[in-house]
């Protein structure tokens, strides 16, 4: 049996300090031509200095608890897709619980990177099977800016901070989204082309600098390549399983990682410039939170009309990967 998996009251918030391209030259060797001509990046969103993920996570989860207009109490479940949480622990989502005063209930976090989002949507439906009454706080939180080597100008450009949150039920209500299929993937022998430091492999004591280990490292090259084969055949996979075809798809919704990825994604589709929504000029790469930023953007650009099938896609350090399609 399928299950009902509703997604409602999908709220983003992004942080209002804006680095522009320009910004970033004063403290790094780079340039807005080389930014924009190899990523599409014009500028991204930094927190706060006294600002931690679990804040941008309690501004957009009270949006969207009174957007749906439920209080904390009545949530069954916390869970935070994040890979870059405030501490090891207590998670983010134990944080936002005891902010929200939403009681005894289940919160936790779990890292699936940039694809942080469509896992969620995965463990939400699982956990929907199994208790048609859950009523699942679903937040997606990055503060990456935390964790950027300002010396390494082939990460520190790509990169940006953001949180969205929805509620996930079998309920339907106004203004939300049904989960028809998700899809999944990891590739554990990739772990060495997308990491973020700062867990106990990070072995610094007192008084020692952090070293570079500390701090988001890629090869970006490699990177690319397989961001783009997996996004594709994933995409491919699970319209053939739902015997959907790309012109069936209203809006397309990938990863915002980097404009020439998306590009290269959506030329291989054959889905048309218009039918892909893309906003990382402004925000850069805002992992997990990326595609339901892009997302509630889209909502409230009104791209995404009644009745309309979105695709989604993401692909991220682990190397983690998946798609997702939705209608809403
Ligand atoms: N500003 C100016 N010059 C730079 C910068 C910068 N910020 N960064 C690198 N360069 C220089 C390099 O030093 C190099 O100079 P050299 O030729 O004198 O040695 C030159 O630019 C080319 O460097 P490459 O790394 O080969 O540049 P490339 O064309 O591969 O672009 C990029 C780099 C943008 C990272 C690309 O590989 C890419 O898009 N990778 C995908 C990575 C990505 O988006 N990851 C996000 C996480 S995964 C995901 O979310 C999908």
């Amino acid at each position: 049996m399928t299950t009902l998996c509703r997604l409602a009251s999908l709220r983003a918030y992004t942080p209002d300090t804006v680095v522009t391209n320009d910004d970033l030259t004063k403290f790094t060797d780079t340039n807005d031509a080389w930014i924009v001509s190899r990523s599409g990046i014009r500028e991204r969103r930094r927190l706060a200095d006294d600002e931690n993920a679990s804040d941008l996570a309690l501004t957009v989860a009270e949006s969207a608890l009174e957007a749906v207009g439920m209080e904390a109490r009545e949530l069954t479940h916390i869970i935070t897709a994040t890979c870059t949480p405030d501490f090891l622990s207590p998670s983010v989502a134990c944080i936002l619980a005891g902010k929200l005063n939403a009681g005894p209930v289940m919160a936790f976090d779990f890292s699936a990177a940039c694809s942080g989002f469509l896992y969620g949507l995965s463990l939400v439906r699982s956990i929907l099977a199994g208790n048609r009454d859950a009523n699942i706080l679903f937040v997606c939180v990055e503060a990456l800016t935390r964790r950027l080597n300002w010396a390494d100008r082939s990460t520190c450009v790509l990169f940006g901070d953001g949180a969205t949150a929805c509620v996930c039920s079998g309920v339907t209500r106004p203004d939300d989204a049904t989960v028809d299929d998700v899809i999944c993937k990891s590739d554990g022998a990739m772990t060495d082309l997308l990491a973020i430091g700062g867990g106990t492999a990070c072995r610094y004591g007192l008084g020692q600098p952090v070293g570079p280990d500390f701090f988001v490292q890629m090869n970006g090259r490699e990177t690319y390549k397989h961001a783009v084969r997996r996004m594709t055949e994933v995409c491919e996979e699970i319209l053939g399983r739902n015997h959907l075809a790309m012109g069936d798809v209203n809006l397309f919704v990938p990863h915002q990682a980097n404009i020439r990825i998306i590009e290269a994604v959506g030329n291989r589709l054959g889905v048309e410039s218009d039918r892909v929504f893309t906003n990382v000029e402004r925000f850069g790469n805002t992992s997990s939170a990326s595609i339901p930023i892009a997302l509630a953007q889209a909502r409230a650009q009104d791209l995404v009309r009644p009745g309309a099938r979105v695709l989604v896609t993401a692909f991220g350090g682990g190397l983690t990967w998946g798609a997702a399609l939705l209608r809403f």
